[in-house]
């Protein structure tokens, strides 16, 4: 294996702070066995194509035994790697390679549900009501005369209802779809077994963890109904299943078993309140958590730095660095997303055939790489958003995701941004989903030869950030910019400038120019949509 230099973050203990973590969705990232789905073998022959790229951590989405009922995240056995995607002793060798990369490695843990063929589930089926085994989950007689209507009225975060009859009458909650039963986290046993799955996975080199759906493991034990109330917290409401107090105590002892193997986590944590989001980044709680408000934001200079300034002025009490996100599993890709007229994300507003522009998206896309990589905190970049990659349509007959089926098919799901990456222009042989034929000229060998592709700029911005110490955690300073444009300097004389507004704008004054996301225009003004990197 190539030999790459160790990134200067990665000796460091707080590397997680400044971190650039690349998301591989192992389903799609790279087929080692040729069977159409990605594995773990695919990864490790991709390790120097990340060292290169100059990404510090992995954060794998599950890579465990799943009937793939909900892409993974409906997890059979913890301690199993999925055979479709390698066994335990590849994952061992992909966490030790990939160290002595520099890489550090996060997995995806499932707290929240498990599948409903893991073994517990199947044991409290064949337990029977008022069984121990039940207790585990949340099981409850229905209403009704004969128990025929569910136990209550809460809302699937999938679209839907969130319980199903069993066939001896009972009832199971699932906040997602029927094959994830939801866990009862007021049960000792469920705080030991996944204390004990984190340790598993630390054991094996890990460096942290991903927490799913990290506000929504804890429920009032009564269950109560919404009753018309909305399924997201209001100010100062205790919400029956979103956001409880009794998640903090959980999370502390989650953080002393990480810091005893020097571990991290990042959760899942979709809040509207800034101050209760903030509640799970004090120091004995979660290192970090996935900033959702940056992702969710219009392509709009006034809305992104509101946004900016929201999410470091929501950290700072606390003393966690903020992460930024454009792109994930389960959101629209930011090309397309930017191409569109609405350009915001909503899980609401989402249907088939929304038009969009390409290559404005693109254009974008690449600014907003640029802006974002320079903001202080981690930042994470999705698998193909190197390469610039747009949204793919999936035919109707080839979407697996529950989300599209459960909305009674008006969302279109999210397959579409998680269709497998173009390495070259030979698709995959029997892709799991198909690849668009266009998506040759998106191939990954394509775009490493040529200097203006966008995986050249993300390899480019990627190694000033490392290089240059100013773009960690430290201090971000606004700078007087025309409407429309947002300039912010970094220690040692950074700066970076994104010109949203409708004309180019001169540069400040700099001494170099070291990167920037296309071409300024002949007068060596910054074109609309685009985004420079400066030293002064
Ligand atoms: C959030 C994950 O990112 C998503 O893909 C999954 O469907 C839900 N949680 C349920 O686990």
């Amino acid at each position: 294996m190539a030999d790459f230099p160790l990134p200067a973050a990665a000796s460091a203990a707080d590397w997680w702070r400044s971190a650039a973590i690349y998301q591989v969705y192992p389903r799609s990232f790279a087929d080692g066995d040729g069977d159409g789905t990605g594995d773990l073998a695919g990864v490790r022959a991709k390790l120097p194509y990340l060292a290169e790229l100059g990404v510090d951590a992995l954060w794998f989405t599950p890579w465990y035994l799943s009937p793939l009922a909900d892409g993974g995240y409906d997890v059979a056995d913890y301690r199993t790697i999925d055979p479709a995607f390698g066994t335990l002793d590849e994952a061992e060798k992909l966490i030790a390679e990939a160290t002595g990369l520099g890489i550090r490695t996060i997995v995806d843990i499932v707290p929240n549900h498990v599948s409903d063929q893991h073994v517990w589930f199947r044991a409290a089926l064949a337990a029977g009501p008022g069984s121990p085994e039940r207790a585990l989950f949340h099981f409850r007689p229905g209403r009704g005369e004969h128990g025929e209507l569910p136990p209550g009225d809460w809302p699937s975060q999938f679209a839907g209802a969130t319980w199903t009859q069993v066939p001896d009458g009972e009832w199971y909650l699932h906040l997602f779809t029927p094959e994830q039963p939801d866990l009862n986290w007021a049960h000792p046993a469920v705080r030991r077994e996944h204390e004990e799955v984190l340790r598993f996975w630390f054991e094996r080199g890990v460096a942290g963890v991903r927490i799913d759906s990290a506000a929504l493991l804890a429920k009032d034990p009564a269950l109560p109904d919404l009753a018309g109330r909305p399924g997201e917290p209001w100010p100062g409401e205790v919400h029956p299943y979103i956001d409880r107090d009794e998640l903090h105590d959980i999370y502390r002892s989650w953080r002393a078993i990480a810091d005893e193997f020097g571990a991290i986590f990042v959760g899942e944590v979709w809040l509207p309140d800034s101050e209760r989001f903030a509640r799970y980044l004090r120091p004995d709680e979660l290192h970090t958590a996935f900033n959702f408000s940056f992702l969710s934001c219009p392509w709009d200079a006034a809305r992104l730095r509101t946004s900016i300034e929201e999410t470091l002025a929501e950290h700072a009490p606390v003393g966690a660095p903020a992460t930024w996100v454009l792109c994930n599993h389960d959101v629209t890709r930011t090309v397309t997303r930017y191409g569109r007229q609405d350009t915001g994300f909503d899980f609401a507003a989402k249907v088939f055939g929304t038009p969009t522009d390409l290559a404005l998206g693109t254009r974008r896309a690449r600014a907003a790489a640029l802006l974002t990589l320079a903001l202080p905190g981690a930042v994470y970049v999705y698998q193909g958003e190197e390469l610039g990659l747009p949204e793919a349509d999936v035919p109707l007959d080839r979407i697996q995701d529950p989300m599209h089926f459960r909305s009674g098919g008006r969302d279109p799901g999210r397959d579409g941004c998680r269709v497998p990456l173009p390495w070259s222009a030979e698709p995959w042989r029997n892709p799991w989903l198909p690849q668009p034929a266009h998506w040759a000229t998106y191939a990954a060998d394509r775009q490493a030869t040529d200097p203006e592709s966008t995986l050249t700029l993300y390899r480019r911005a990627l190694g000033l950030r490392r290089a240059a110490r100013g773009f960690g955690t430290g201090s971000m300073e606004w700078l007087p910019a025309p409407d429309g444009v947002l300039a912010f300097a970094r220690p040692d004389g950074l700066v970076c400038v994104v010109n949203l507004s409708e004309g180019p704008v001169p540069l400040p004054g700099h001494t170099s120019l070291l990167l920037s996301s296309a071409p300024l225009d002949d007068a060596g003004l910054l074109p609309q949509d685009t985004a420079v990197w400066l030293r002064t």
